[in-house]
């Protein structure tokens, strides 16, 4: 049992350490700047049969947790960050879906029906190999010029969460309807599937400036939570707001979505086993009941995060950075260390023992 507690407490400890070291820290002042540390990263591992997609974050207990500052995407700078705390954020994949978790704490804002009055979250991808994360792809195209052979390589791929219309634990995203008429819209919750060459060319999957596609379909699935929530069993829309307004507590937003999609107008990213993407997070909320607007949101880094989606064994993604060696190798002295430090004890107590005069069980 003591074995067990000690193990545990090496492993925290070992857990701790390389936590501090993958926080990202941006030290940007006056205008624009981009820094980005170069060492945050975020591992999907293969990790089947673990998640329910409700909004719950309980089964995401043993999957490590990346934690990112929230600085204003359009002007990052550490004064204006997120007054709440950070971002966590987490994920794994299944070999067939790759599943999400942001978390971040906040106190309770609710507006039933008004998306800019709650805190909103999005996930966006780089698709064209081209396209920067700065300017949403970067290309430089305007409204009335975009499209997909001026744009091409600049796709990036946007999944927005607006929780307006969203009943809490219940899941939203590409249904029937929508997807039957062949674009990643979302009637119901607002769980959008969405792409973009620049900031004022974002579009639903299949809506284009040269006509639709009614091939595209909305790939995501999600939903939502917060801490201060006192049921576990199922909301309706008639329980709104769900929770008295102003409550300290954490928000959960859960995603997934296939690997591989059957998108054929190159405006979904496409996540490969074994291989990393790029990616960043973004989260809006309402600040002193004022609606946000869409600009105004804060972003986990200045420039894209890696995304390593691996393999179904043990060992490090191609690419990763040598920390996941580090941590191994090191977990490996630690428990030689415990380990002897174990046989030194029980040869201890054992010599100790000898001194102990036998006594029958009958007398005790
Ligand atoms: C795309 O935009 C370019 C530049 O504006 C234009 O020449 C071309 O005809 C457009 N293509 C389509 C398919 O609309
Ligand atoms: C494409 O779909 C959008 C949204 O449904 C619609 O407003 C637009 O008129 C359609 N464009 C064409 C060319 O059919």
């Amino acid at each position: 049992m003591s074995l067990l507690r000690l193990f545990f407490f090496f492993l925290a400890i070992l857990l701790l350490s390389t936590r501090v070291r993958l926080v990202t820290s941006h030290e940007e002042s006056g205008e624009w700047h981009c820094e980005p540390d170069s060492e945050s990263r975020v591992a999907a591992e293969f990790k089947p049969g673990l998640i329910t997609l409700d909004g719950h974050a309980d089964d995401w207990g043993d999957v490590y947790g990346f934690d990112f500052p929230l600085l204003p995407a359009l002007d990052p700078d550490q004064e204006n960050a997120y007054k709440g705390g950070k971002m966590t954020v987490k994920a794994l994949h299944d070999g067939k879906d790759i599943y999400f978790l942001l978390q971040v704490d906040g106190n309770y804002v609710y507006s039933k029906g008004n998306n800019n009055g709650c805190p909103s979250v999005a996930l966006m991808f780089q698709a064209g190999e081209s396209a920067s994360y700065n300017k949403m792809g970067g290309c430089k195209e305007s409204p009335q010029t975009c499209n997909a052979t001026s744009c091409r390589g600049y796709e990036v791929d946007i999944m927005h969460f607006s929780i307006g219309n969203a009943v809490p634990g219940r899941l939203y995203g590409g249904n029937l309807i929508d997807n039957g008429e062949g674009n990643g819209g979302d009637r119901f919750g607002h769980l959008v599937d969405t792409y973009a060459w620049n900031p004022h060319c974002r579009n639903l999957d299949g809506i284009g400036p040269s006509g639709n596609d009614s091939t595209a379909q909305n790939d995501w699935k999600g939903a939502w939570w917060h801490s201060s929530f006192t049921t576990h069993t199922g909301f309706v829309a008639e329980d709104s707001p769900y929770a008295s307004s102003g409550q300290k507590g954490t928000y959960y937003y859960e995603f997934s979505r296939p690997l591989r999609t059957m998108d054929r107008l190159q405006q979904d990213v496409q996540f490969t086993i074994g291989q990393s993407s790029k990616f960043s997070a973004a989260f809006w909320y309402p600040t002193d009941g004022n609606p946000w607007h869409g600009s105004a949101h804060y972003s986990i880094s200045c420039d894209w995060v890696p995304l390593d989606v691996s393999p179904g064994s043990s060992s490090p993604v191609k690419g990763a950075s040598g920390s996941a060696w580090g941590a191994a190798s090191g977990f490996a002295l630690l428990l030689s260390v415990v380990s002897f430090c174990i046989s030194v004890f029980v040869g201890y107590r054992v010599s100790i023992n000898k001194a102990i005069p036998f006594t029958p069980i009958d007398h005790l």
